[in-house]
């Protein structure tokens, strides 16, 4: 195989079904401009390897690594690589992946093919994320399992059930959590590190970076102690401006927050 070959064709000659799920043409977008880098790369859910075979024809300078729950022939699998290593355990077995972060520390990219569940999905994200390395991407294929009440989705109630979708979903409020005009805002883990994430079909990417810029919307959340300083600043009248922002914005903010969290409870939205 040449090794410049294209991710489609390198794809198609081990038969990987990442390119009939239309992946690879989504994974060469991000891929291209790093595949002669020195990364490391590790892949949740090996089955035949055909994927690990691709990915060590592709990025010929990086260390493939490979998961599975089942235990993997690699001699029979042709996955006695250089670039490839492998080792069997679960996704979601927290031993298991801190012996895999014990020996390779942190990764460059990181792709979820593994059980599909939302519990395994969700688990391994959190377990994992941590060691991503800053512009590393954190993959997970096969979203349309979501929508599927046999891997833990729901496909009655999209909006607000607990599904691996919607985890990813509100995901993107951590994009822009420094806007939240929530005075009592409880910060979250993911908070400053991500820094986009794009959704495609069956398909989520989730880029890890820094993202602490301040709003200039809100100070610590506070929309009122924003606008109470800027105004109070530029015309020298702090007592009507505190009247205003402090006392009957406040209030105000308040009770919308109290409106909402009787909604959210009527509602059984947790
Ligand atoms: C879709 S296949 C992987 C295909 C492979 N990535 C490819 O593209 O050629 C899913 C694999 O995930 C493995 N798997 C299932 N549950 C798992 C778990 N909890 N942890 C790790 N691997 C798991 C299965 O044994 C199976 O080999």
């Amino acid at each position: 195989m040449n090794s410049n070959n294209k991710l489609s064709t390198i794809a198609a000659s081990y038969k990987t079904d990442k390119l009939e799920h239309g992946y690879t043409n989504v994974y060469e977008n991000y891929f291209e401009r790093l595949r002669d880098k020195r990364l490391k790369i590790l892949e949740i859910g090996i089955a035949d390897g055909k994927s690990l075979l691709t990915w060590s024809d592709y990025f010929k300078n990086s260390k493939i690594i490979g998961i599975d729950i089942h235990k993997i022939d690699t001699k029979e699998k042709k996955l006695d690589r250089d670039n490839i290593e492998v080792h069997q355990g679960s996704q979601s077995d927290e031993n298991f992946i801190n012996e895999i972060i014990n020996k390779y520390e942190n990764f460059d990219i990181i792709i979820d093919d593994g059980s599909h569940l939302k519990k395994d999905v969700i688990k391994s994200f959190h377990l994992l994320f941590p060691f991503l390395n800053n512009e590393g991407l954190y993959v997970v294929e096969d979203m349309q399992t979501s929508y599927n009440h046999f891997f833990g989705g729901n496909p009655f109630d999209l909006k607000y059930s607990n599904t691996h979708m919607n985890f990813f979903k509100h995901l993107t409020d951590r994009l822009n959590y420094q806007e939240i005009a929530n005075p009592f805002y409880i910060s979250d883990k993911y908070d400053a590190k991500i820094t986009n994430i794009s959704f495609y079909h069956n398909l989520v990417f989730v880029r890890k970076g820094i993202n602490d810029k301040s709003s200039k919307e809100v100070i610590n959340h506070s929309y009122e102690d924003m606008k109470f300083n800027e105004k109070s600043s530029r015309t020298g009248n702090s007592f009507k401006y505190y009247l205003k922002y402090k006392v009957f914005y406040k209030i105000y903010t308040f009770l919308f927050m109290i409106f909402n969290i009787i909604k959210k409870l009527l509602l059984l939205r947790f």
